[in-house]
């Protein structure tokens, strides 16, 4: 399986906060990497309701969006979800299945010891090929391959955790802006945020959605 995936669009960002409702009419064909399903692994808008009208609009490009929520992403929403878009911190057990691959995942703020408890007890060793997605990255060791102090912005769940029976293969997230793609606790962890008005924290520019292969 294919996956296109991104974090951190900030498609809002200079403005102070919708809901404002052009944000599903935003191109994203210059931003597609060749994946049939796509990850936003949060801060897609200041509001819920324009990260929905987003992801809603965008699936119709893709089989299938899984998104997770950022910390930006505030208020709430009466707003129908596609039957092909599914925001894990919505779904029973902060999972879904596509086509033999499990999704586990959630915003993940540091200080959710209940959030890390969901997700680790939701992994499984029947699916093809599970993929972890959050908004905070999984583990305080990104640090130390960034060479930055962000650990306190980051979760600890793949630190605190065993999780030997159905590990993650893979595990995508968002929140620092710099771009990554590494492998800490045998799982490879990857990152690639936009930004605010499409630049990174370190001063580097956003190109589009990378592209990640797992399974079969
Ligand atoms: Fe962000
Ligand atoms: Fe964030």
């Amino acid at each position: 399986m294919k996956i296109d995936y991104c974090s951190d669009l900030h498609l809002d960002n200079a403005l102070s906060g919708g809901p404002h409702g052009w944000l599903g009419g935003i191109d994203i064909s210059g931003w597609k990497a060749g994946g049939e399903i796509l990850v936003v692994t949060g801060d897609t808008a200041e509001h819920v309701e324009d990260m929905v009208d987003f992801l809603n609009e965008t699936a119709k490009q893709y089989h299938h969006v899984v998104a997770v929520l950022g910390n930006h992403e505030n208020g709430s929403t009466k707003k129908s979800i596609r039957e092909n878009v599914h925001v894990l911190d919505w779904c029973p057990n902060l999972v879904t299945d596509i086509e033999g691959v499990r999704f586990i995942g959630a915003c993940l703020s540091p200080d959710d010891a209940v959030q890390a408890a969901a997700i680790a007890s939701a992994f499984s060793d029947e699916a093809d090929a599970v993929v972890g997605l959050s908004h905070y990255p999984p583990t305080r060791q990104i640090a130390a391959v960034l060479g930055r102090d962000v650990s306190g912005a980051c979760a600890s769940l793949l630190d605190d955790y065993e999780i030997r029976i159905g590990k993650p293969t893979t595990w995508i997230c968002g929140h620092l802006h710099l771009e990554f793609d590494t492998v800490i606790h045998g799982v490879r962890i990857a990152s690639n945020p936009r930004g605010y008005r499409a630049r990174r924290r370190d001063g580097s520019s956003w190109s589009g959605f990378r592209c990640i292969e797992v399974g079969r």
